[in-house]
């Protein structure tokens, strides 16, 4: 049932432009609108909305983070994100007119459940963004948005969290159509680049032997750092609880421009960093700034492993690695940009002796809190 694949995670990661692509099969019409049917909640309680909050867990919630940018750029409406571990311990202040979005693979994480219980207790809506058909978090929600990743075996989540990212730029782009909010070219043109999404991320499978090769030579580090930008820092905190689970490093994901305020004193020689560049194009700044973060770590003794797209040739002096992924729209990124972070921890896992598909004291499902 593996395919031929050594692991179920090399299989689900393979999977992957055909979830995306039927993550968004059928939810977006010819005409370029949306039309999302599982979502029970009405336009005119849609309307009304005043605040977004995303509940999730571990890799979910760093689709969680990664979906804030896209809903407050693209709707206007504020978004928290927050473990669902801590959410409602803290009485977090929620209404009827809070939207609650709880992100979940399994659908039986309890942590989740019981912030979504909580929510609803406190009048809000629910919708929940699933893999599994009539788990639990569906069942008691409001509204629900399936992702068709398929079934998801290896216990590191892979193929769920890109379908995760899709569903969460759907609803965003849903919101703004139902509301009205910048609903002109710039919503147009994000519709057809997300459309185009999976052949994306099928190229960047293609060029992913050169990554293979690279995590087996660091089988032997003790530490690996993770910085990014922007949506670039949920897709270096994704990286490195990948590298926890599987690989059993240590491995941190930091704000790159937090770096001079504290963890920059970990940088020693030849420690491995991996760098999520954004886009050189719309947000220059942004760019400007993380290339001179490599340039900071790199002259501490950094060995830099850059992830950037095809055509930044300002990374191309500073990098040890260069690990190239197609140009995309920045708030999409994440979606290419995770892939080659996948494939290193499931590589350097092997390369430790690791079971890439059981990785010690995890389980698929985390049904207690
Ligand atoms: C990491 C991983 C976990 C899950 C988390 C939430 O690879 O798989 O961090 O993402 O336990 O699980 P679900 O999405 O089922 O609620």
């Amino acid at each position: 049932e593996k395919d031929g694949y050594d692991y179920f995670m090399l299989k689900e990661i393979a999977e992957q432009p055909k979830a995306v692509a039927d993550t968004l099969l059928g939810r977006i019409d010819p005409s370029g609108s949306l039309t999302l049917d599982e979502l029970r909640i009405t336009p005119a309680d849609l309307r009304q909305i005043d605040k977004v909050v995303i509940v999730a867990c571990g890799t979910a919630f760093h689709a969680g983070l990664i979906a804030k940018y896209a809903i407050e750029h693209w709707t206007r409406i504020p978004c928290e994100v927050e473990l669902a571990s801590e959410f409602r311990y803290r009485d977090p202040i929620l209404g009827g007119r809070s939207l609650v979005i709880a992100i979940s693979q399994s659908g039986e994480t309890m942590d989740t459940l019981m912030a979504l219980r909580h929510a609803r207790e406190q009048g809000s809506k629910v919708l929940a963004i699933c893999n599994t058909n009539g788990s639990t978090i569906p069942r008691e929600s409001d509204a629900v948005l399936y992702t068709h990743a398929g079934p998801e075996v290896a216990v590191a989540s892979t193929k769920a969290f890109l379908t995760q990212l899709v569903a969460c730029y759907l609803v965003a782009l849903y919101l703004c159509q139902v509301r009205g909010t910048k609903w002109g070219d710039e919503i147009q043109a994000v519709i057809k680049d997300l459309s185009k999404i999976s052949e994306e991320v099928e190229r960047v499978l293609e060029t992913m032997e050169p990554v293979r090769a690279l995590a087996r030579t660091l089988a032997g580090k003790d530490t690996v750092l993770f910085l990014g930008r922007h949506v670039g820092y949920p897709v270096a905190l994704e990286g490195a609880l990948k590298l926890k689970e599987l690989a059993y490093m240590h491995a941190e994901g930091f704000a790159a421009g937090e770096l001079k305020h504290g963890p920059i004193a970990l940088i020693e020689e030849d420690m491995p960093v991996v760098v999520v560049v954004p886009s050189p194009r719309n947000r220059s700044l942004l760019h400007d700034k993380i290339v001179s973060n490599i340039q900071e770590i790199r002259a501490r003794g950094a060995r830099t492993i850059v992830i950037a797209e095809e055509g930044d040739e300002a990374v191309v002096p500073y990098a040890d690695h260069l690990i190239r992924i197609p140009a995309t729209p920045t708030l999409l990124q994440p979606v290419v940009a995770t892939v080659p972070l996948q494939v290193f921890a499931c590589e350097l896992a092997a390369a430790r002796g690791n079971e890439v598909d059981q990785p010690r004291n995890l389980a698929k499902s985390v049904t207690v809190e």
